[in-house]
């Protein structure tokens, strides 16, 4: 097969990480016998320093001309202790997602056997934990309208949110739910904000259509309580773009590591692949980036975008051995032990597949 992937490396640890995706993606293609075009664009910081636009319209047409588009991460401090910067990094980001339509981000969180040690939380509750978060990527406060009133004294953020909007995530959601346990988890806070009760009606009402699908409803600060106690209770869970973007970081370090889990993004024409964590400045260039969720994203780049489950299967299995063999980034190695580097464990994935 042909692939051609737009590659956005972006700022911070993503070029080092993405490197190593792309070296693991090649070696997959040449033992399947694919072959994939790269094609680098610029984003985040790098972008604005070279264009003054994190998400330039080039990048956009690279993009939309690619089957699928791996990411690395976008940030800097520069921007961040500057409230005045007038283009943030972030801006590329969410500019990206809205003109690629990606509207639903599948965020899994899962355990690895030989991390279980490795979790904040005891050992017996997370064992099993396998979730989807479907987080709703392009609506609600975060593209709502917003600003400030009285002489900038106050200020204003909207959550809006239209039923088709709605819809179209949590069809994604049944869906998904009918591939795995059948179990569907709405996240609202329908109690208080009247565009929850509207996520609830409108997923209550597509209820009937999949009538195999066990679906509950929960409020978000439930959730964030349970999501600790219990996270192997959970299957599929839908919710809004903010309680999705919190909810989701707190999901994340059940593995065990900030820089273990993959995501990928998806609407009806594109699709963008990255890992869950940011750009991690102040590694930048060191090499003790853990390059494995942006492997596991090409995994899921491989699986949703093209159909190769094979492909994505052997991903997966290498990633599992280099964390069984303990060749891994100090993040994940005993306190004081000196961790490989970030291309290290690429090489050892890379010579795992091709072995
Ligand atoms: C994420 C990030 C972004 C978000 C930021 C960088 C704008 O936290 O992808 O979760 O809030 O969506
Ligand atoms: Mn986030």
């Amino acid at each position: 097969m042909d692939l051609k992937i737009a590659l956005l490396a972006g700022d911070g640890i993503g070029p080092e990480v993405i490197e190593q995706a792309v070296k693991v993606s090649d070696a997959i293609a040449t033992k399947f016998n694919h072959s994939i075009s790269w094609t680098p664009a610029l984003t985040g910081a790098a972008a604005i320093d070279a264009v003054g636009d994190p998400y330039p319209e080039e990048t956009h047409q690279v993009c939309l001309g690619a089957d699928a588009v791996l990411f690395g991460a976008i940030g800097h401090p520069r921007f961040d202790n500057d409230p005045s910067a007038k283009v943030r990094p972030e801006q590329g980001l969410l500019k990206m997602r809205q003109k690629l339509g990606i509207f639903a981000n599948v965020r899994p969180t899962f355990t690895f056997p030989s991390l279980l040690d490795k979790s904040p939380l005891k050992q017996e509750r997370i064992e099993g934990t396998d979730l989807v978060f479907l987080r709703e990527l392009t609506g609600g406060i975060y593209f709502g309208e917003r600003g400030r009133l009285d002489d900038g004294n106050t200020a204003f953020d909207t959550c809006t949110y239209k039923r088709e909007e709605i819809q179209r995530l949590a069809k994604k959601g049944f869906e998904l739910a009918m591939t795995r346990s059948k179990k569907l988890c709405c996240v609202d806070k329908a109690n208080v904000l009247e565009s929850s009760r509207l996520w609830r009606e409108t997923v209550q009402a597509m209820e009937k259509k999949y009538p195999e699908v066990e679906v509950s409803y929960e409020f978000v600060d439930a959730v964030a309580m349970r999501l600790v106690q219990w996270p192997n209770s959970y299957d599929v869970l839908i919710t809004e773009n903010l309680f999705g973007d919190i909810l989701t970081d707190e999901a994340s370090v059940i593995s065990g590591s900030m820089g273990l889990m993959p995501s990928a993004s998806v609407g009806t024409e594109n699709a963008l692949y990255e890992p869950i964590h940011g750009s991690f400045p102040q590694a930048t260039g060191l090499g003790i980036a853990n390059p494995l969720a942006t492997v596991l994203s090409a995994a899921m780049m491989f699986e949703m975008s093209f159909g190769l489950i094979e492909e994505g299967a052997l991903i997966r299995k290498v990633v599992d051995a280099s964390l069984a063999e303990g060749v891994v980034t100090e993040d994940l190695k005993e306190n004081g032990q000196k961790g490989n580097s970030t291309s290290e464990v690429g090489d050892y994935l890379v010579a795992q597949i091709l072995g």
